[in-house]
């Protein structure tokens, strides 16, 4: 496995790679979830390069930006056990160096939900996806299901500026009490790490009425809502959300959509979403 933390390296070694090249974009603090998407990658790609960056730009509180969990050393130990290709492990420098000032602005549905509750948040991710694919000039990218906004911003994003590359989505996948993997998890308490399943346990219930032909709009998230807030160590929801699934748009009470939400324990903020067909 080979680590590079400058952009030259990773572009001598991108220049030689056998294709195809599968990217799986991550902020480090790896978990099952990654480890989902670079098994799919190397299931599908001759050459896979992860990438562990965690990218100012895209937090909204220096705090949050601080207290995001880093654990380069294990992220290598267990990447090179996967036996990925090349590891890109750039600093701050390499990525922002002295004089950068461009930035992607994404629109419309990039500003509701996680958007409007971080507010350039999706201007960040854009940016950051947009340099690491012309980096790694990868055939794949493998991003997963549980930042399903994301997923649809860089969709979005790819699409609008004509960059070829395939977007490849993973399932989420949960602890065996339903909690999402997440690098943020670790961040809580033993009581918070409780408590945060009642935000899978709130989606699921929903997703059940909905199956069983409840399909109206504020019934699903008034009742999802009150399983959520009857959790006392939820101290906000952010937003509960129900959205076309195709394009995230405003859903129709017909056809598939997705139900996302975000709530705070503490200042720990998690985020899910289920489908519901
Ligand atoms: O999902 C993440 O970990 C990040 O948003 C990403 C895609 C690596 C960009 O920094």
């Amino acid at each position: 496995m080979q680590v590079y933390s400058l952009k030259s390296g990773l572009a001598a070694f991108i220049s030689q790679a056998r294709r195809p090249i599968g990217l799986v974009p991550t902020m480090g603090a790896l978990h099952k979830g990654h480890l989902s998407l670079i098994r799919q990658a190397m299931v599908d790609c001759e050459t896979v390069v992860v990438t562990i960056f965690v990218n100012s730009t895209q937090f909204s509180s220096s705090q949050d930006y601080d207290n995001y969990p880093r654990a380069v050393e294990d992220d290598l130990a267990i990447l090179k056990n996967e036996k990925v290709s090349a590891v890109y492990v750039p600093d701050d420098s390499d990525i922002y160096p002295l004089g950068f000032v461009t930035s992607i602005n994404m629109k419309g549905f990039a500003q509701a939900l996680e958007g409007e509750a971080r507010p350039g948040h999706f201007d960040g991710v854009a940016t950051i996806v947009t340099k690491l694919l012309n980096r790694s000039m990868p055939d794949q990218m493998y991003l997963g299901q549980k930042d399903a906004q994301q997923v649809a911003v860089i969709r979005r994003l790819v699409s609008d500026l004509d960059i070829p590359v395939r977007i490849v989505v993973c399932p989420t996948i949960r602890e065996d009490d339903g909690l999402a993997f997440s690098s943020r998890n670790v961040q809580l308490g033993a009581s918070q790490r409780q408590a945060a399943t009642i935000l899978y346990k709130a989606l699921a219930a929903t997703r059940d009425r909905y199956r069983a032909g409840n399909h109206n709009y504020h019934e699903l998230i008034d009742g999802c809502r009150r399983i959520i807030e009857s959790e006392k160590l939820i101290d906000k929801t952010d937003y509960i959300e129900i959205v076309d699934a195709e394009n995230f748009t405003k859903w129709d009470e017909k056809g598939p959509c997705l139900l996302l939400a975000a709530v705070k324990l503490g200042d720990i903020r998690l985020i899910d979403n289920v489908l519901m067909d």
